[in-house]
């Protein structure tokens, strides 16, 4: 039976790094949905979709979006637009879109097909409670908003977009606030998640904890 190893949490809490290198030890697959998020609210403006358009508006304009994520890499509409995707506007407008039913119905069987026939690591907010509620392992990674704002003020750096610890601190704090908050699918802790705080913890101590956890459980 295929595996899911199901990782949630805040955004900046460090699940990208963690969920790519289990996926790579285990030799899962690997899936981002916070990409495809992204993608989506990528395709929307481009369509000029406002953020208070109407839900017929979105779903109308969704029907001929193609999001697809393979071998690390997002494309919208056969476009690899993983680097799109980053910049700050489009991570704010993917919150916000992301709230939406139209756009959770619609990456609902993206994501259910990508675990269809293999063992995978998927990340994201609503895995373990919504898409993968029977997930082999539940992760829920949190940090202090100083730590993930750091984390994120490097991320964009490293790709040499324009930041500031002020913009990203204000950033991961009002993205973590809209995306709890929402009624729909809104990021929570399962109850039987293992919950991790990696504010002081390297990446490598946060997957030795989730290792130890897939350990106990094949045992079982
Ligand atoms: O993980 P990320 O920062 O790339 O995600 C971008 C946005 O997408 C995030 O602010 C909320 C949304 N998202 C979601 O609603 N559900 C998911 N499973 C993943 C991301």
């Amino acid at each position: 039976m295929r595996k899911v190893i199901a990782i949630d949490g805040p955004s900046g809490a460090g699940k990208s790094t963690v969920a790519k290198r289990l996926a790579a030890e285990f030799g899962f697959r690997y899936l981002d949905t916070g990409a495809l998020y992204r993608a989506i609210a990528l395709g929307l403006v481009n369509n000029g979709i406002r953020e208070d358009a109407s839900d017929e508006t979105i779903r109308r304009a969704l029907n001929d979006m193609k999001v697809e994520f393979t071998r690390g890499r997002v494309t919208l509409d056969g476009l690899d637009v993983e680097d799109s995707i980053r910049l700050p506007e489009i991570g704010h407008c993917s919150s916000v879109f992301s709230a939406r039913g139209p756009v959770r119905e619609h990456l609902m069987p993206v994501q259910k097909l990508a675990a269809e026939n293999n063992d995978i690591v998927v990340e994201g907010r609503d895995m373990t409670t919504v898409v993968f509620p029977d997930a082999w392992i539940k992760v829920y990674l949190d940090a202090s908003v100083e730590a993930r704002a750091k984390r994120r003020f490097d991320q964009l750096r490293e790709k040499g977009i324009e930041a500031d610890m002020e913009g990203a601190s204000r950033d991961v704090t009002e993205r973590d606030e809209r995306d709890s908050s929402r009624d729909i699918a809104p990021l929570r802790r399962a109850d039987d998640a293992l919950y991790i705080d990696s504010s002081n913890l390297s990446a490598l101590e946060v997957i030795a904890m989730v290792k130890k956890a897939c350990d106990k459980e094949a045992v079982r």
